[in-house]
């Protein structure tokens, strides 16, 4: 089975967490595809759904498929989010921000009273940042700031850049910068977490620890359901 088959099973199962009427937060990435198209039929079967977006692809996935879009400035609260991750450890801590969503994703989620997480397997790790970098998103002018003070945290930044339609740095929904930061593994989570967030001219880290209630890990032979022990 395909990887995608596993993104898909992940995406149907966490549609089953919808209720009718819910204020619900939409993640990004190509998992959440699978479930922005499986909640588009749902609502097309009737269900009732409001949808606060995480990024400008989320807003595109909601219009695509039909969701009604509510921006994140006019909810108090937000009943559940379905998101993404790049990797998830056994305690559920993750790493996010491949596609560069990674603040808002981190306000949406701790708004939310639930947050599930869909995955294929191959997003299981036993650590954190042993074969993917943390994403950071900085503020442009503090980016080389930045840099040395996170190689000094023991790791290798790299600026990202925009690749083929663009020239130069990726710049993300807010105007930022992602640095890619390239550990040989993340012993303390929680704490490395903490100590990023402090860096002047950071805006967000990659680190979700203690976020995560449920990931739905699409597998080939099913769907495994992980729950956070609280
Ligand atoms: C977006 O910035 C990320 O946090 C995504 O949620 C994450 O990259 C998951 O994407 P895929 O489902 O495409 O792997």
């Amino acid at each position: 089975m395909s990887v995608e088959e596993a993104k898909l099973r992940a995406a149907k199962a966490a549609v089953n967490e919808v209720s009718d009427g819910s204020i619900l937060g939409l993640g990004t990435g190509s998992t959440v595809e699978y479930f922005a198209k499986l909640l588009g039929e749902a609502v097309k079967r009737g269900l009732r759904v409001e949808v606060v977006p995480t990024s400008y692809h989320s807003v595109q996935m909601a219009i695509e498929n039909g969701l009604k879009l509510t921006p994140l400035e006019l909810v108090d609260h937000i009943d559940l989010v379905v998101d993404g991750a790049d990797e998830v450890d056994p305690s559920l801590n993750m790493i996010k921000g491949r596609g560069a969503a990674l603040a808002k994703e981190k306000v949406v989620a701790s708004m939310a009273e639930r947050r599930v997480y869909v995955v294929s397997y191959d997003k299981l790790v036993e650590k954190l940042g042993v074969s993917k970098p943390l994403p950071v998103e900085v503020l442009p002018f503090a980016y080389r700031y930045a840099m040395k003070t996170l190689s000094r945290m023991g790791c290798k930044p790299e600026l990202r850049m925009a690749g083929r339609f663009k020239d130069g740095p990726l710049v993300t929904d807010n105007g930022n910068f992602i640095l890619d930061c390239y550990f040989n593994g993340i012993d303390d989570p929680q704490r490395l977490e903490v100590e990023v967030k402090r860096i002047p001219g950071v805006v967000e880290v990659g680190l979700f620890c203690g976020l995560a209630d449920v990931v739905y890990v699409g597998k080939p032979d099913g769907v495994d359901v992980l729950r956070r022990v609280k």
